[in-house]
């Protein structure tokens, strides 16, 4: 008898077409509408399926997989994936892969453009005009920052960091970075850019780019003593993760006049955001959209699809999913007899 075929669930909407792939090999569940779930649901959705497609909106950890007998693969949809316990998923022998490269051009864009919008007050500017306010020219309304020869400080200098600072080099701009590691000399004199410890990127920034992965070690790397070490005069630009930035210190700082501005594409509690930065006209705020162009999100899904069909042992990268996160969950699988039905070939 034939067996039967594998399910997978894919969480959100995606592109039709691009999702239509898996099911070539699997038989796909996916929602008709854009979906919140809750974890009980989550775990409920993973019971009975092989693999999944996921967001960043799906938290799965160790209580979401404790009865997917059959899982064995997540596929994210994003580069970043603190939506996963990596360390769960490894454990129970389920491989995760991500989507690096295909977004980075676009976000390191979007990481530019809310600069921009956040140091010329320029989505301030037209929610003024907008109400009726402009009655009359004035040479000092809606003053700004200049980017051209200033100090832009990235924090996080991984792929998106390093478009950021290739883009920084048209505006003149001297770029200082902090990272876990410091780049190869190469890499630095490539993107022009200086290595300094955080305290010094903190004073000497004039606009400061969050770049870095969110995990527990940067939870609030930026709270209210990283915010006053900072020129009162200095712009904040997140497009990484909301749990990044103390968020009330944020609000108090830019209230207080202790820093001028921030521009924030994501946000602690997303899709809620604090009210207290709602609340203030020096805040660029903007839904999540750093990776938003069709192009980009087309080719994550893409990648996705791929990541998943070759981490469920099909296809023609069968056994080499692209981007694995885990690839110590191949040998916790073979330990406990799932790798039949993993990446490792059949
Ligand atoms: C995605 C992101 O839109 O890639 C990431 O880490 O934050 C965004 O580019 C998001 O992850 C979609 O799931």
């Amino acid at each position: 008898m034939a067996e039967p075929r594998r399910r997978v669930w894919v969480s959100q909407p995606l592109f039709d077409d691009i999702v239509g792939r898996l099911a070539v090999h699997f038989d796909v569940g996916t929602p008709s509408r854009v979906m919140e779930y809750t974890p009980v649901q989550i775990a409920d959705a993973l019971r009975d399926v092989d693999g999944v497609l996921a967001t960043l909106n799906e938290r799965i950890g160790a209580e979401e997989i404790a009865g997917a007998a059959k899982l064995r693969a997540i596929a994210n949809v994003g580069v970043g994936y603190n939506n996963l316990d990596i360390d769960s998923l490894t454990q129970a022998g389920i491989l995760a892969t991500n989507t690096p490269d295909v977004l980075t051009e676009t976000t390191a864009d979007f990481g530019f453009a809310l600069l921009m919008a956040t140091a010329r007050r320029i989505t301030e500017s037209e929610r003024w005009l907008r109400e009726g306010r402009w009655t009359q020219w004035s040479f000092d309304s809606m003053l700004g920052a200049d980017l051209h020869g200033s100090t832009l400080g990235i924090l996080g200098m991984g792929r998106i960091g390093q478009g950021i600072a290739h883009r920084a080099s048209g505006f003149n701009m001297r770029v200082l970075y902090h990272n876990r590691s410091r780049l190869p000399t190469d890499t630095e004199h490539a993107c022009r850019a200086e290595y300094v410890d955080l305290d010094r990127l903190l004073v000497q920034s004039d606009h400061l780019l969050l770049v870095l992965p969110y995990s527990p070690q940067s939870h609030h790397i930026i709270d209210a003593a990283a915010l006053a070490k900072m020129k009162p005069t200095a712009t904040l630009v997140n497009i990484a993760r909301g749990g990044l930035i103390d968020e009330l210190a944020l609000a108090q700082a830019l209230a207080a006049g202790r820093l001028a501005a921030a521009g924030l594409d994501v946000f602690e509690g997303e899709p809620a955001v604090c009210p207290e930065l709602l609340a203030l006209r020096n805040v660029v705020l903007t839904p999540h959209i750093a990776s938003g162009s069709l192009a980009t999100r087309r080719a994550m899904v893409s990648l996705a699809v791929d990541n998943l069909i070759a981490a469920l042992g099909e296809g023609p990268a069968a056994g080499n999913p692209p981007n694995l996160i885990n690839g110590d969950a191949l040998r916790a699988a073979v330990l406990i007899g799932n790798a039949g039905k993993t990446a490792i070939k059949r």
